[in-house]
C-alpha cells in the first residue's frame, strides 16, 4: 500500500514526499496542477490529480492508499471544504491520517484547523496531527519582497516572539508519523523551532548573513493590511487571515517552544540562522 501526500508541491508537502522516500515508502504525490507535479517530481514517483473541492477526483486519488498526509490549501478558508474528503478517507478505512494543523488550535476554535481536527477524530479515522509553529518560509517567501527591495522586514508582529520552524523539519516529523502508523495512532504533536525570536532578532540574523543592514520596521496591523492589499495586490481574504494571525502573535500565541520534534526524530530542528544561510538567495 502507498501513502498519499496532498499539497505535494507545497512548502511542507514536498518535504513529506522527500522524507517518506528516504524511509523507503511508496508515495503518491497529489495536487490540482498536473504540470506543476510533473515539473517537481518528473517520472520518479506516482502522481495523481486531487482537488479537495471536487469529489470526482477522490476515488482515483485514494486507490491503493492506506495512509494520508492531509493539508488545507490556504485559500480554502472554510473547514467544511475538507469534510467530503475526510468522509472519503473514512470510507476507505485509512490506517492513519497526518493532518497539517497549527500550533495552539486545541485551545483556539477560530482557525479552520480546529474543526478539521475534530472532524477527522469524530469520523473515527486514526490520526496523528502535526501542529507546527510559524514557518521560516514565510520570511523567505511572502515577506521576502520588502527584504530584497528595501532591506526591511514589514510584518505587524510588534515586539512578540515566534518559535519559527523550517518546513523541511515539519516534513520529517510528518513522515516519521506516517512511517509508524501503529505507534502514533491517535496522537498530536506541536512542532516548533529550538528558540523563540522577535523580528528585531530575525533582522539582526539576516543582516549578519546577507552583509546588509536589514531593519524591522514593525508596521501597525492597519498599515500592513492596507499595504499588502493595495500595494502588493494580495487577495483581501488571505491578508485578513494573516492580520488575525499577527494579532494573535502580538498576544503571545506563537512563542511556545516544545521538544516534540526531538522526541519524534531524535534530531534538533534547524535554527533560523542555518535556514537563512541555506536560503540566502531568497533575500538577495
Ligand atoms: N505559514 C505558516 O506559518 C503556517 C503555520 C502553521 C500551519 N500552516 C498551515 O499550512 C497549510 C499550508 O501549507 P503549505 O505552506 O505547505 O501550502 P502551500 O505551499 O501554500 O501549497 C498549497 C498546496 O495546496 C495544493 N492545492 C491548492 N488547491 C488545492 C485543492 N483545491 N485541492 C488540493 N490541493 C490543492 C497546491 O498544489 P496545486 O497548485 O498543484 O493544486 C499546493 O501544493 C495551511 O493550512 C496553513 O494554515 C501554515
Amino acid at each position: 500500500m502507498k501513502i498519499l501526500v496532498t499539497g505535494a508541491t507545497g512548502n511542507v508537502g514536498k518535504f513529506v514526499v522527500k522524507e517518506l522516500l528516504h524511509m523507503g515508502e511508496d508515495v503518491v504525490a497529489a495536487g490540482t496542477n498536473k504540470s506543476k507535479l510533473q515539473a517537481m517530481f518528473g517520472n520518479t514517483i506516482d502522481k495523481v490529480i486531487l482537488d479537495l473541492t471536487d469529489n470526482q477526483t477522490f476515488s482515483k486519488a485514494l486507490e491503493n492508499i492506506d495512509r494520508v498526509f492531509l493539508m488545507r490549501p490556504p485559500h480554502l478558508g472554510k473547514p467544511d471544504d475538507l469534510y467530503p474528503f475526510i468522509q472519503a478517507m473514512k470510507d476507505k478505512d485509512i490506517r492513519l491520517v497526518s493532518f497539517l494543523s497549527l500550533m495552539g488550535v486545541e485551545k483556539n476554535p477560530f482557525p479552520p484547523h480546529h474543526k478539521i481536527e475534530k472532524q477527522i477524530e469524530e469520523a473515527g479515522i486514526p490520526y496523528a496531527h502535526v501542529r507546527p509553529g510559524f514557518f521560516m518560509q514565510n520570511i523567505s517567501g511572502i515577506h521576502s519582497v520588502e527584504i530584497r527591495d528595501r532591506d526591511e522586514i514589514f510584518i505587524p508582529a510588534g515586539k512578540s516572539k515566534t518559535s519559527f520552524i523550517d518546513t523541511a523539519d515539519i516534513g520529517l516529523a510528518a513522515a516519521t508519523l506516517l512511517h509508524n502508523p501503529i505507534k502514533f495512532k491517535h496522537t498530536a504533536h506541536t512542532i516548533t523551532g529550538k528558540e523563540a525570536l522577535n523580528y528585531s532578532q530575525i533582522a539582526a540574523i539576516l543582516s549578519e548573513v546577507t552583509g546588509r543592514t536589514i531593519t524591522y520596521v514593525s508596521p501597525s496591523l492597519f498599515h500592513y493590511r492596507h499595504y499588502y492589499i493595495k500595494r502588493r495586490g494580495l487577495p483581501k481574504d488571505y491578508v485578513n487571515v494573516t492580520v488575525a494571525l499577527y494579532l494573535m502573535t502580538r498576544l503571545g500565541t506563537a512563542k511556545a517552544v516544545t521538544n516534540d520534534f526531538y522526541h519524534l526524530t531524535k534530531k534538533y530542528p534547524r535554527t533560523f540562522k542555518e535556514f537563512a544561510i541555506e536560503n540566502i538567495n531568497c533575500f538577495r
